[in-house]
């Protein structure tokens, strides 16, 4: 079995002391073969954010892959937003926008949805969707496939429909035809797990979107507490089976715990 460990919207700078020891001791008795951070990674973009930020993942003792969220981009400084949006980003998660992680049994391909022309929103290109397609079609049948990016592709919320990506009506159904089985994002502070179909609806292939909650911030959505997902993926008599468990912080007892477990189906022929 392997194990992922989706964590996102940490927005450093607004972080819970005691929800990082959480995730740490959580970390600790999971083993996850690759912690996902899915964007918003701090609060402003600034350097001290960042420095905070890696220094808590390092502790987490597991590979990370990561991808920017529109707090990642300096908002208030227009000079460093537009010259060089990426620079504290890069300095200490990596060149790359776009990194990839592969073993026998996953495959997770980080997307960047971030615009430095716009302020919140997500936006993906047609080069982007097709990069991503191609990738997936080379995957091999017994792995897990998993697209991440930062903003949402489906919605609970008739309030979140703004927030959703811009290009996913051509993205989803390219990339569930491609081979998709997950797309993990954040943005909005909500945690859910929903269907998505490739071209052909619900006669088709299906995947699925799986929505992170805040995992450290003190910027949570209402009465929602910190969340992560904890994702496991195996074989069972040759069959695929995938567990999406939602875990939510518990202040009286100082731990994430299992709120929501979900059995999502993966389409392979
Ligand atoms: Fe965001």
């Amino acid at each position: 079995m392997i194990r992922l460990l989706q964590i996102s919207d940490t927005h450093f700078g607004t972080e819970r002391p005691a929800v990082m020891d959480a995730i740490r001791a959580l970390c600790q008795l999971q083993k996850p073969e690759l912690v996902i951070l899915s964007g918003d990674i701090t609060q402003r973009a600034r350097r001290a954010q960042f420095a905070a930020a890696r220094e808590f993942t390092d502790q987490l003792d597991a590979p990370l892959l990561s991808v920017p969220g529109n707090h990642d981009l300096p908002l208030f400084n227009l000079f460093a937003r537009l010259s060089n949006p990426y620079r504290n980003y890069r300095r200490y998660f990596g060149d790359e926008l776009e990194p990839e992680f592969e073993t026998d049994q996953v495959l997770v391909i980080g997307v960047n949805s971030t615009r430095p022309g716009r302020h919140k929103n997500g936006e993906l290109s047609d080069e982007q969707i097709e990069r991503v397609a191609r990738r997936l079609r080379q995957a091999s049948s017994t792995q897990l496939r998993v697209v991440v990016q930062h903003h949402p592709v489906r919605a609970v919320e008739a309030s979140d429909t703004e927030n959703l990506m811009i290009g996913r009506e051509k993205a989803i159904p390219a990339w569930v035809d491609a081979g998709m089985d997950l797309v993990l994002a954040g943005h909005i502070h909500l945690p859910y797990v929903l269907p998505l179909y490739g071209g052909q609806g619900e006669d088709g292939r299906q995947a699925w979107t799986v929505q992170a909650g805040t995992a450290v911030s003190e910027r949570v959505r209402g009465n929602i507490s910190n969340s992560v997902n904890v994702i496991s993926y195996q074989h069972i008599q040759g069959k695929p089976r995938c567990v999406v468990e939602r875990r939510d912080y518990n202040p009286d007892s100082k731990a994430f715990e299992s709120a929501l477990s979900t059995t999502v189906a993966i389409s392979r022929s």
